[in-house]
């Protein structure tokens, strides 16, 4: 059995774009830059935004976060996004999602001009993923697909099972994985809450991804033999015995699922890691492309 170390994998994509920025500051080019917003004080999405940040920081990418009131209004939002669809040096722009409830979230991703879409929400970037167009892919999925390519994880006609239809990893990583593309080409299920029986399906894939968004929801019992696992899930679940009093776990048991896996991803240390290593490599094929490079 193989754990998937994203944290290392992550590390190797930053690095390599870091020594891209150099070469492109070095030719006179000038370097990569993501503007990111945050609205209200959601605490979870500070710590992303943050993150975020620091991760440019580390690269050489320039960056700004700009941080506004919970009371801000669409117009106001819609009109800083359309700023920086203006303003050349930020090649890459992100709206920390969620919102709050009183501005809707797609009026706001479909202000962002389609070429600074570096979270690949825009409905013209959904559309040209789902027809196998060039497009930026969604992060998260762009990481597992990263993983699975650089794990040398065979997709070729291997029958993936995701678990979840969400925008932002189900419906996009299904898609992704169904092009007639190298690190592709895979016959794809998507299962979902309707289901009856969710481990009818999950019992037949060689690739199973879960984003579901609950604690340890696969079990061994899920799985066949030899199945390659991805957890997408970050979930808080109490633990007196931890310093915080919580601790961090995927939609998939661990502990149980890896004894009949032959790859699993672990929760933390997995995904979640890839996420931002994606967002950077986005925001600089944007940089690329606006170059003309
Ligand atoms: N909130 C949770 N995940 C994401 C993401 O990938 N992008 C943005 N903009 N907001 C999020």
């Amino acid at each position: 059995m193989t754990i998937i170390d994203g944290k290392k994998i992550s590390n190797e994509i930053k690095e390599e774009l870091k020594i891209k920025i150099e070469n492109a500051k070095s030719k006179g080019l000038g370097v990569p830059g993501l503007a990111a917003i945050l609205v209200g004080e959601n605490p979870a999405s500070q710590v992303y935004v943050n993150s975020k940040k620091k991760a440019c920081e580390k690269i050489g990418m320039n960056s700004v976060v700009e941080v506004l009131s919970e009371k801000t209004t669409e117009t106001e939002l819609i009109n800083l996004v359309k700023k920086y669809n203006e303003t050349e040096e930020f090649n890459g722009i992100l709206v920390q999602l969620p919102l709050p409830s009183h501005i809707s979230e797609q009026k706001v991703i479909e202000a962002i001009s389609p070429e600074k879409d570096v979270d690949g929400f825009h409905p013209v970037n959904v559309g040209k993923l789902v027809i196998g167009l060039e497009t930026f892919y969604p992060c998260t999925p762009y990481g597992i697909i990263e993983l699975l390519r650089r794990y040398r994880i065979e997709t070729a006609g291997k029958h993936v099972v995701v678990v979840g239809r969400s925008n932002i990893v189900g419906k996009p990583i299904a898609n992704m994985l169904l092009q007639k593309k190298e690190n592709a080409n895979s016959i794809v299920t998507i299962v979902h809450s309707a289901a009856k029986d969710i481990s009818q399906f999950t019992k037949q894939a060689d690739i199973l991804i879960a984003a579901i968004g609950k604690p340890k929801f696969i079990t061994a019992e899920m799985v066949k033999e030899g199945v390659a696992v991805i957890d997408v899930g970050i979930n808080r679940i109490n633990s007196p015995e931890s310093k915080r009093g919580y601790k961090i776990v995927g939609d998939v048991d661990f502990d149980s699922v890896s004894q009949k896996a032959a790859y699993i991803t672990p929760v933390p240390g997995g995904v979640g890691r890839m996420t931002i290593a994606m967002l950077l490599q986005n925001t600089y094929n944007a940089f690329i492309k606006q170059k003309e490079i």
